[in-house]
């Protein structure tokens, strides 16, 4: 994400792509085709070819065709014959699996193969399992395949869960930088390959009008929703072990709070940017298990109508415990504690099986101090949003009161929006080119610091010990295709305020 607004993007050094679990989802639905889209553009560098590391042996002209196959069915734009064929032209495949002794000596010498020929910058892409991250990073600090000499480069990308509590999330850090620096560790969240969620940076610190009214003084509250439509569906092992809370919180949901009420970073480069991430993060008050279930509420769905799908109880989902207690909804009020926020309610909201898919922040103004507009109904004077929207409307909304036209004075919320669509074309893309691109110019902006990934998972830690040990007590149920437990909406008209509608604006 360079902060060059005229400069050509730069094609970055020839290099290696070695990706573990290339025939898996992730890699076959969307970092097969953002490589695609990158060579589209012109992003890929000449000597550019990829390693398929496969834990059985396969033919590299079998891979060749699977990743075809994959691009054909995960392609966001028309294929173009001749950027494709280059592109796999490029694929071989390596059987290396870390529970053989010595198989990644065979990836060792593909790559110095590779090496003698001029690519010598290697990018290791972990599409796998989180279990297998330690197993794999051991394999390649044994062989030495990270270490960085004579000028060439060694990065490694791992894909969330960066652990599954604060401690796990402790211990995987430490492992990874035994083996690796942390300039060298690309950890990827999805949320952060969103043009929308880039912008928060540019719309707080390219326009000089909003940081003057960014704070306590002036803003009342934050609302964070991540809301979806979709079930657990075939995730059920995976999503049963989760939950919502882990899955959504410490890393897409933190991902817009920190960007949303960091401090202005002094310049815009990795270590400016990620160290304010960091701190803000740093400073979410750390809640008592009381203060925490207070301030919290996790739901599961019940069969119910989402659109025109019918669907199940969670509990009825294939590899669900029939008793679970794992939440498929969490709410909850944090307060961040340092100058600009003190009292400042921050409440997030997320959940499976609702009413609409919408992820937006959306920023509560303080009310005019008085009305001198007796007349006026309440609920018809707009209450001051300033809504990111992310999902489905890409674009910012300010909400603000208006004169109705007419001889009496009548007042009326209205909207100015800026829809992105509006403005420019961009060709579709999976999300995942920008973090890929980055990752090859060595531009970590994007990707989370060892301590905000722990930053995170300290601040929800108190929910996750507070909720396990009340087990089923507590847990909300509400029924697919509304917009969540009751009890959320207790959780913040206490305070005397009101979620934002899923459904409409
Ligand atoms: C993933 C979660 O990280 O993010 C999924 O594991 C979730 O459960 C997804 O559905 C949401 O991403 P997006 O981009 O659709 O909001």
């Amino acid at each position: 994400m360079s902060s060059d607004t005229t400069a050509k993007p730069q094609v970055p050094e020839p290099c290696c792509f070695v990706i573990f679990g290339v025939t898996g989802d992730l890699a076959h639905r969307l970092v097969t085709p953002a490589l695609y889209n990158l060579a589209e553009a012109g992003l890929l560098p000449d000597d550019f070819c990829v390693v398929g590391v496969t834990r059985t042996e396969i033919q590299s002209q079998s891979l060749h065709d699977d990743l075809m196959k994959a691009l054909q069915q995960f392609a966001t734009r028309p294929i173009d014959k001749d950027v494709a064929k280059k592109l796999f032209d490029c694929v071989s495949a390596v059987h290396a699996d870390p529970s053989e002794e010595g198989s990644f000596d065979r990836l060792k010498a593909r790559l110095d193969e590779l090496a003698k020929r001029g690519v010598k910058n290697h990018l290791f892409y972990l599409a796998v399992p989180p279990t297998a991250f330690k197993p794999i990073c051991d394999e390649l600090g044994r062989t030495g395949l990270l270490q960085e000499e004579n000028g060439a480069w060694r990065r490694l990308v791992i894909e969330k869960p960066f652990g599954t509590d604060l401690t796990s999330a402790k211990q995987l850090n430490h492992d990874l930088l035994r083996i690796v620096e942390e300039h060298q560790i690309y950890r990827i969240d999805h949320y952060l390959g969103k043009e929308t969620v880039q912008n928060i940076l540019v719309f707080r610190f390219a326009n000089g009008m909003f940081e003057p009214i960014w704070n306590r003084n002036h803003i009342d509250h934050v609302q964070i929703t991540v809301s979806e439509v979709l079930d657990v569906g075939r995730r059920g092992s995976f999503y049963d072990a989760t939950g919502a809370m882990r899955d959504m919180v410490p890393n897409h949901l933190f991902q817009l709070l920190s960007l949303v009420a960091m401090e202005p970073p002094s310049r815009f480069d990795a270590h400016s940017v990620r160290s304010e991430k960091g701190e803000v993060l740093a400073a979410v008050q750390i809640q008592t298990p009381e203060e925490a279930l207070n301030n919290s509420v996790r739901g599961q769905y019940v069969a119910g109508r989402v659109g025109d799908k019918q669907i199940g109880d969670y509990r009825n989902t294939p590899d669900v415990d029939p008793l679970s207690v794992t939440e498929t909804f969490a709410a909850m009020k944090l307060t961040i504690d340092n100058w600009r926020w003190a009292g400042v309610p921050f409440y997030l909201r997320t959940g499976k099986a609702l009413t609409s898919k919408r992820t937006e922040v959306a920023i509560r103004f303080k009310q005019a101090p008085f009305s001198m507009f007796r007349a006026t109904e309440v609920e018809r004077l707009s209450q001051n949003y300033l809504v990111i929207g992310i999902e489905p409307t890409e674009g910012i909304t300010l909400q603000f009161n208006t004169k109705v036209p007419g001889p009496t004075v009548a007042i009326d919320g209205v909207e100015m929006g800026f829809k992105y669509r509006d403005y420019f074309k961009a060709s579709p893309s999976t999300g995942y080119e920008t973090l890929i691109y980055d990752c090859m110019i060595g531009d970590n902006i994007l990707f989370q610091r060892a301590d905000s990934v722990e930053a995170g998972w300290q601040a929800v830690q108190p929910f996750l010990d507070a909720w396990a040990k009340a087990g089923g007590e507590g847990l909300a149920l509400y029924r697919a295709g509304t917009d969540g437990p009751r009890e959320a909406h207790g959780l913040i008209e206490r305070d005397g305020r009101r979620w934002r509608r899923l459904n409409g604006s």
